[in-house]
């Protein structure tokens, strides 16, 4: 019985990541992001196998994976297509309101739909976001060509996948698949997250200088462990990707290859680990295994 026991402790064990619970993020590898995408990330296609080969090689490790979607409307805020006189790429100051209601001004003009006039409010109620303004990309319910949203055919999913979507308000963008830009509504990923009881989160996906680095800072702020697997993201610039890996290195966020989380996850063969609920239940029940020896001789 203590035997069986024990044996169940130890493969309980190889649940937990260094006593964690953890989960793997997959930020937003839609068709839109990859290759022929109407936003393409250079080699952004090159994730998925790392993606795939560490959800395979680790399922034991991961007690949930989220994939988060983009999912903008048409004639969504940061689409340059919605803004005239302004090209992608260029840089826009978008007016909130104390609601997060997106205000009318300068780059937002009077008859784009999801838009409110705040000429009448305090400056002091009011919040600029900057917004960069995108192609058209990763459209609702769009499932072919260069805007669609679907997830790419090549990455593996499963029926306990979670999908978190983000981006769908039309008048305000969402680079974390927690909160939006302005920080006015968040997803309910932080909510699944806690009831699954998750403190560590491995984040991979696109792009790495936007979704992957706001999702795993606002990871970071809300307390949990981040790991983000460089080589499991790809960047949209070089300049934005160095900076975005530097200030994630700075908060304390780690920043790891696919190798390395091989070596951060136990050996299942190694049993418990120190630290985790089942290495506790080890120990407590070589205790009470010892003690039953000795009173016996
Ligand atoms: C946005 O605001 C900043 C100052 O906060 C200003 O330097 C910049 O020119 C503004 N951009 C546009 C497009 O109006
Ligand atoms: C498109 O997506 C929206 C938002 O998810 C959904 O409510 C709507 O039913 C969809 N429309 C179609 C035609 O699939
Ligand atoms: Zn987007």
């Amino acid at each position: 019985m203590l035997v069986l026991l024990t044996i169940t402790a130890a493969l309980a064990g190889t649940q937990t990541v260094r006593g964690h619970q953890a989960a793997l993020l997959i930020i937003d590898v839609q068709d839109c992001f990859l290759p022929r995408g109407s936003l393409a990330v250079s080699d952004g296609d090159q994730v998925i196998p790392v993606i795939n080969k560490l959800r395979e090689d680790f399922k034991d490790a991961f007690s949930l994976v989220v994939l988060s979607q983009d999912w903008h409307c048409p004639d969504h805020v940061s689409f340059a297509s919605q803004h005239p006189g302004f090209n992608p790429y260029s840089v826009v100051n978008l007016t909130y309101n104390a609601d997060g209601a997106l205000c009318h001004g300068a780059s937002v003009p009077s008859n784009f739909p999801y838009a409110v006039d705040c000429s009448n409010q305090p400056g002091s109620k009011l919040r600029v976001v900057q917004q960069t303004l995108w192609p058209d990309h990763c459209i609702r319910n769009v499932t072919s060509g260069g805007t669609s949203a679907e997830f790419s055919p090549l990455l593996t999913m499963k029926d306990s996948d979670v999908v978190v979507r983000k981006g769908y308000l039309c008048g305000v963008d969402s680079y974390s698949a927690f909160f939006d830009n302005g920080g006015f509504r968040q997803t309910e990923l932080n909510g699944i997250l806690k009831e699954h009881n998750i403190d560590l989160v491995v984040v991979t996906g696109l792009a790495l200088d936007y979704c992957v680095y706001y999702t795993s800072k606002d990871a970071h702020a809300l307390g949990y462990k981040v790991l983000t697997v460089t080589d499991a993201a790809r960047g949209v610039a070089p300049g934005s990707t160095e900076a975005a890996l530097e200030d994630m290195k700075n908060i304390g966020i780690e920043l790891i290859t696919a190798a390395d989380l091989e070596g951060a996850l136990q050996d299942p063969s190694k049993g418990a680990n120190p630290g985790s609920f089942s290495f506790y239940l080890f120990v407590a029940l070589g205790a009470v295994l010892t003690a039953f020896l000795v009173f016996k001789s």
